[in-house]
């Protein structure tokens, strides 16, 4: 049997943009027929939110487009999380800093990843926070989120 391709996505609060990620990329993997060869997760740098469902205005975005956000924020654990996954891609530039000075090890290291390096049509080197914005932010999250989960897809070429 072959082993799963195990994908974490990260953000602050695991209540905006990581869940959304977990939701688009699956949804795009499975489309593709490789659902179950993938394990696919989110978590927050950040316990503030933990045990919450996604914010209710990035579920409503996201509901529009066909995702339903179901995951429970929960905080990112390195002494778990990063043996088990072999990506862990963060949403932003603070995320990856935060995730790096959690590496226990320079193999920890080599798992981080940043969503926007798999971004095929935009031009944005970071997935930017919808929490204190409006309408737009949370758009912008899914075409994010939709054009690089299918540049993520391309590069893992399972
Ligand atoms: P996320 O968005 O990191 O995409 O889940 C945020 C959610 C909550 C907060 C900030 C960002 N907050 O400050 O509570």
């Amino acid at each position: 049997m072959n082993k799963k391709i195990k994908v974490l996505f990260v953000c602050l609060g695991n209540i905006c943009r990581s869940p959304s990620a977990e939701a688009i990329f699956r949804g795009y993997v499975e489309k593709k027929g490789f659902g179950k060869i993938f394990e696919i997760d989110s978590a927050g740098t950040s316990g503030y939110h933990q045990g919450e469902p996604a914010d209710a205005r990035m579920r409503r975005h996201a509901s529009k487009r066909g995702y339903k956000l179901t995951s429970l924020s929960r905080k990112f654990e390195p002494d778990t999380d990063f043996d088990h996954f072999d990506m862990i891609v963060a949403m932003d530039r603070d995320n990856l800093h935060d995730l790096k000075q959690m590496a226990r090890s320079k193999e920890d290291e080599k798992k981080l990843y940043l969503m926007t390096d798999f971004s095929t049509e935009f031009d944005y080197n970071y997935v930017p926070d919808p929490y204190y914005g409006g309408d737009q932010g949370f758009e912008l999250v899914i075409d994010l989120l939709e054009d690089a989960s299918s540049g993520l897809f391309s590069h893992l070429k399972p």
